[in-house]
């Protein structure tokens, strides 16, 4: 272990010791943690992932801008009919996706819904624009309708793409993500569209009675590598991830 300013020798000694005896897997962990622990983002996302009044998916904020162009631009195509289309960005974090959309939706109406409030602060600082709205919460307003959903490396979690362990129980269950699919499904109007990729699950696993329709098309969205079934177990061998569905029309 590399020396430590001001610790003592024997501290040392026992840190060394000490993580002899972790497993390195657990070892990276906890190096991971105590370095995202050293900025103000990083402390954020610590303090939502051990809040208990938060129905928390992906905890990372990580994005960028123009991550998924076919598919911004299909999804734009579908509702080029719609004087004033209602689009839910759900888990915008800091806005890139809402700023994609409005490029090629001028004249819609984007509610983005993003749990991090450090996130949302930086997606407002980034520009006004009155028909956007960035809301601080873990869900959509039940009230509220939706002639698209967007759900975008939101159904997932780091741990399950760094560790892949066989079991996704202990860190974002099965019936967790079902649940949070079904409250964006209620807001979605019948016969809307629903981008849902780059996910731990199928999204016809977690709505399986809700009759989506899904385009064959990936829109060069890259397959999920690590996926996990109802019964919360690693899903093994190829399985079919569309990534834009249709609700069905009544
Ligand atoms: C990796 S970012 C995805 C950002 C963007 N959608 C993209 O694809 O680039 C995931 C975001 O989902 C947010 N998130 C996680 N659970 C959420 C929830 N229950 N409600 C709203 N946002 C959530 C996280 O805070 C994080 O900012």
């Amino acid at each position: 272990m590399p020396g430590l300013r001001g610790v003592s020798a024997q501290v040392q000694a026992l840190l060394a010791a000490a993580a002899r005896r972790v497993p390195t897997s657990r070892l990276r962990r906890m190096v991971r943690g105590l370095r995202r622990l050293s900025t103000p983002e990083g402390r954020t996302v610590w303090l939502l992932e051990r809040s208990r009044r938060v129905d928390l998916l992906q905890p990372s904020p990580h994005t960028w801008e123009e991550r998924y162009p076919a598919l911004f631009d299909a999804l734009a195509e579908r509702l080029a009919h719609f004087p004033q289309p209602r689009l839910l960005s759900f888990g915008c974090s800091t806005g890139e996706e809402v700023r994609a959309l409005r490029r090629r939706l001028p004249d819609a109406l984007i509610d983005a819904v993003e749990v991090n409030p450090r996130s949302i602060a930086r997606a407002r600082a980034a520009g006004s624009d009155p028909k956007t709205r960035y809301i601080v919460a873990d869900r959509p307003d039940p009230a509220a309708r939706y002639d698209a959903v967007l759900a975008l490396a939101v159904f997932r979690h780091r741990e399950l793409e760094g560790y892949a362990p066989s079991s996704c129980a202990g860190i974002l269950p099965f019936a967790s993500a079902a649940q949070a699919a079904a409250r964006l499904d209620a807001v979605l109007v019948p016969g809307g569209w629903l981008a849902f990729a780059n996910a731990n699950f199928c999204l016809l696993d977690l709505l399986p009675d809700a009759g989506y329709a899904p385009e064959p098309e990936r829109f060069g969205v890259p397959e999920a590598v690590t996926l996990y079934g109802p019964d919360d177990m690693r899903l093994s061998g190829e399985v079919y991830t569309p990534v834009l569905f249709r609700k069905p029309a009544s």
